[in-house]
């Protein structure tokens, strides 16, 4: 019989990979916290109407990606393709109107969208999500984008960039959208089928095709820059005007549109070199429409949401390293059966002191313990032979330095710790 393999575009976080993930997200909690977001845990499967409303029927995702099934009571069900509907649902549902505003929240969780899997793009990823809803001061879109650029400094990224733009608001941006199509029907016969199908479906998606036949196009295309009506065009200069006063690298990016419907003026991205840019390591946005269009009343927002193998995935072509973690120095080898209760009795009272401590199973040599204990990297093996019990002594074999001594069995754990901690 075959083995079972992961299903396509997920893959097991392994053991060696988890110093990576630890380590990213208790900077992700530590950062956080310093700019006062607090942690909000939502379901991993929402109704599906909530995404096909928030997210936006046009969109790739809710169109091609989702994972929704109906359940046992014939209720539509989605596994999250991202956090934001969900996020903004809680919001409404426990009435955070009433909280200090903006409400500052983030989120570490799975996300599932049916994608073609390829590098840092997977049907299972993670993501680190945060949110400020409640305040419509660029100075929040500041403050969330500086939430994303402190983590990835911390982390110790290089090359990073900010894309900027603005698209603009259901004010001014249907004029744009009424121009931009005008523009590309006079280039029909030169745009790729997709773009053709973006044309009727969703028009300013035109603007980050990819494909090769579509970028001179888009290059000509008319920008959403210059239809913004004053309040959106002051919001982004006023924006600007922040990035600039604190020295961060940006580039306003006409293509730059995002993926998802419920944007609105700001919008952008965080490249870092070496992953390129359809792989932006962070995405997001102010959604200032999206509490409305899922029942409540007007709500401003903005938040960014990052993607934790893109992270990891970065952070290993940039050779960043991230410190080991702790795991158990000293390994107790019994020489007999009759000593092996003695270890497990030991194994147990160091680790109640907080000294991990690993025993050896099956009847092995004490040869073989040792060539175990050098290849997991002990610090300490306590040997524990028929004498060493009757005595109530056991042997401490110091690894690195190959030497032993006998030690009280009572004083095992003081004489440990004082060395280990
Ligand atoms: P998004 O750009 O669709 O935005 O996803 C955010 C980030 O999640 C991406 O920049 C990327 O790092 C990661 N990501 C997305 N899809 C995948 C995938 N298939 N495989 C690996 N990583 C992926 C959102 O989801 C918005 N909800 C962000 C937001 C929050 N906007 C406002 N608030």
């Amino acid at each position: 019989m075959a083995l079972f393999s992961a299903p396509r575009g997920t893959q097991d976080i392994l053991p060696e990979d988890q110093p990576y993930w630890r380590h990213i997200q208790e900077r992700i909690h530590y950062i956080a916290q310093l700019y006062g977001y607090q942690q909000l845990d939502t379901p991993i499967f929402e109704a599906t109407a909530l995404f096909k409303r928030g997210v936006g029927e046009t969109t790739d995702i809710v169109e091609k990606e989702m994972y929704s099934f109906l359940d046992k009571g014939g209720d539509s069900i989605t596994l999250r393709p991202e956090f934001t509907a969900g996020v903004v649902r809680a919001y409404l549902e426990h009435g955070m109107h009433v909280r200090p505003q903006p409400v500052k929240v983030y989120s570490i969780g799975p996300c599932f969208r049916y994608e073609r899997p390829q590098a840092g793009r997977y049907r299972q990823h993670h993501q680190f999500n945060v949110e400020a809803i409640g305040e419509q001061d660029p100075a929040v879109d500041l403050e969330v984008m500086s939430v994303a650029w402190h983590l990835y400094e911390d982390l110790g990224f290089k090359g990073l960039s900010f894309q900027v733009n603005s698209i603009g608001c259901p004010k001014c941006r249907p004029e744009f959208l009424k121009v931009l199509v005008e523009y590309y029907q006079g280039h029909v016969d030169d745009i790729c089928d997709d773009c053709r199908r973006r044309l009727k479906r969703n028009p300013l998606r035109l603007l980050d095709c990819k494909a090769e036949r579509c970028q001179p196009i888009i290059d000509g295309a008319p920008s959403m820059r210059e239809y913004l009506c004053d309040e959106c065009a002051e919001h982004f200069q006023t924006l600007l005007g922040y990035l600039d006063a604190l020295g961060r690298p940006y580039t306003v990016s006409h293509r730059l549109v995002r993926g998802l419907d419920y944007y609105t003026k700001t919008v952008f991205e965080v490249w870092a070199e070496g992953i390129g840019a359809q792989n932006a390591v962070c995405g997001g946005g102010r959604y200032d429409g999206l509490a409305e269009v899922l029942g409540g009343p007007p709500t401003p927002g903005v938040g960014f949401a990052s993607g934790l193998e893109r992270i990891v995935l970065t952070m290993k072509h940039q050779g960043i390293e991230v410190p080991a973690l702790p795991s158990p120095q000293v390994m107790i080898a019994p020489l007999s059966q009759q000593t092996k209760v003695m270890a497990m009795k030991l194994a147990g009272d160091l680790r109640t002191a907080g000294i991990g401590a690993l025993t050896s199973f099956g009847d092995r040599s004490l040869k073989a313990q040792l060539r175990q204990a050098n290849r997991q990297g002990m610090a300490y093996t306590l040997i524990i032979g028929e004498n060493e019990a009757e005595s109530g002594q056991v042997t401490v074999r110091d690894m690195a330095r190959g030497e032993q001594h006998s030690i009280a069995l009572e004083e095992v754990t003081s004489w440990l710790s004082q060395r280990l901690m």
